[in-house]
């Protein structure tokens, strides 16, 4: 049975840290020692700055072309990088407020579309933080040699970070090439799988959506086998609505094997993905966290508006474990927040998903209390529990039926219903 920790007011603090000041200026040491002309500052490297961030945002068929030039390289060592290492932290602090971390002191890596590293450098980082590992084997694998040798400088002395010893190796290797002429290469197995930002980059356009999303889910499926005993896989997406939805089509794929992998997160529901009905819907995180003050000031001369770390994620498990250990032994109902709380005349509205569906909760502005105060904190994203919802029954595909007071598409939060928010951020120092 699994080590789970149950519901509890105020909830477990997830701790998000800040980038140090002394990793930044490592981090243009490194730019200069290695990028000589195109090691960039000023206006030119606020206009690479906005030319990357228009190639992953708005013409994401043309990302390949940013291989090979220099100057998309510093923007992404000196800006995308660096705001993309925490990305990270939330799934891996879920993983470890239900003690479903790797249990060795030394994780073996293997970091796919590593990059310049940020995904296996966050975890480094999130080891050093939670004393969960004391230092790691990373095996980093990219198609882009320049990006890795940024990532062997990088990895050299993470004190500064501060992050755990990182011991890496390289491979340069097309990803899109079958899995069984990798693993040659590989030293499996490992602790850890991770994907940051490098999914969407792997499919083929050519097949339908779902075809790709067959690929996709059956890729990890295989790189799942890859896992040690107790070993995770995450995979962290841009959040955009094509990439998310894409990762909620791969997450459905999965969840409805009874086998390994098992999905972990972000999904408290077990069925199928409720935002898949509606073209426009989404599920994806928005964790405010402002930038370092030097990456804020980047981020305004390249037009930047985005300053909180936002994500889609997927987290599966080697073992049978979910999320969903946060309410063991408890009543109620656990779900995701997705949408932000939405105020509006005489009422505050917050989309959920989990095991009942997809409600909207409702809370009058004459029925907020101290019961429902959460309501209004819980940011997209939130776990979010409420014991009132009583399952009675379980409805078709395992989905359990709700009281029919609180009918699945709308739940009235009454002054006396209890909000929880069993996961909560809480900053650094
Ligand atoms: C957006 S970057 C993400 C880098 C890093 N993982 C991060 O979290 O910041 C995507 C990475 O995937 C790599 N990539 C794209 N297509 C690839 C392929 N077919 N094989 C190997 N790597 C690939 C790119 O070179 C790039 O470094």
């Amino acid at each position: 049975m699994p080590s789970a920790r149950n519901v509890s007011a105020p909830g477990l603090l997830l701790t998000l840290p800040q980038l140090s000041e002394a990793w930044l200026t490592r981090v243009d040491a490194v730019s200069r020692a290695l990028l000589g002309v195109s090691d960039l500052r000023g206006p030119k490297l606020a206009a690479a700055l906005a030319r990357v961030s228009h190639a992953y945002t708005e013409e994401r068929a043309g990302l390949g072309e940013l291989r090979g030039d220099d100057d998309a390289l510093c923007a992404r060592l000196k800006f995308f990088s660096q705001r993309d290492l925490l990305k990270v932290h939330g799934p891996l602090a879920e993983l470890h407020a239900l003690r479903a971390l790797p249990p060795t002191a030394a994780w073996r890596v293997l970091d796919l579309g590593a990059g310049l590293g940020a995904t296996s450098l966050g975890v480094a980082r999130f080891a050093a933080l939670t004393g969960t590992a004391e230092r790691l084997q990373v095996t980093a694998v990219d198609v882009d040699p320049e990006a890795l040798a940024i990532y062997r400088e990088l990895a050299r002395d993470v004190s500064t970070l501060p992050g755990v010893p990182i011991e890496l190796r390289e491979v340069t290797a097309d990803l899109r090439q079958p899995l069984a002429s990798l693993t040659t290469k590989l030293s499996a197995p490992y602790d850890m799988i991770v994907l940051g930002l490098a999914l969407n980059e792997l499919r083929t356009h050519e097949l339908s959506e779902d075809a790709t999303a067959d690929t996709a889910a059956e890729y990890l499926r295989s790189l799942a086998e890859l896992l040690a005993p107790g070993g995770v896989l995450l995979v962290l997406e841009p959040a955009l609505r094509e990439t998310s939805r894409f990762l909620h089509a791969v997450r459905d794929r999965l969840a409805a094997r009874a086998a390994a992998p098992y999905v972990f997160a972000p999904c408290t529901r077990s069925a199928s993905c409720p935002m898949l009905a509606r073209e426009r819907d989404y599920c994806h995180e928005r964790v405010p966290h402002p930038l370092p003050p030097r990456l804020a000031e980047l981020a305004q001369q390249a037009g930047l508006r985005e300053s909180d770390l936002t994500y889609s994620y997927l987290t599966l498990h080697a073992s049978p474990r979910s999320l969903r250990e946060l309410q063991a032994g408890q009543t109620g109902a656990l779900y995701r927040a997705v949408s932000a709380p939405l105020p509006s005349k005489g009422k505050l509205e917050l989309w959920l998903c989990g095991e009942t569906g997809a409600p909207r909760a409702m809370r009058l502005d004459r029925h907020e209390s101290a019961a429902n105060a959460a309501l209004a904190e819980a940011g997209r994203g939130a776990v979010v529990n409420i014991p009132a919802v009583q399952p009675t029954a379980l409805g078709g595909n395992n989905i359990p039926a709700v009281q029919p007071q609180l009918p699945a598409e709308r739940l009235r939060i009454g002054a006396g219903t209890r909000i929880e928010l069993p996961l909560r951020w809480k900053r650094e120092g």
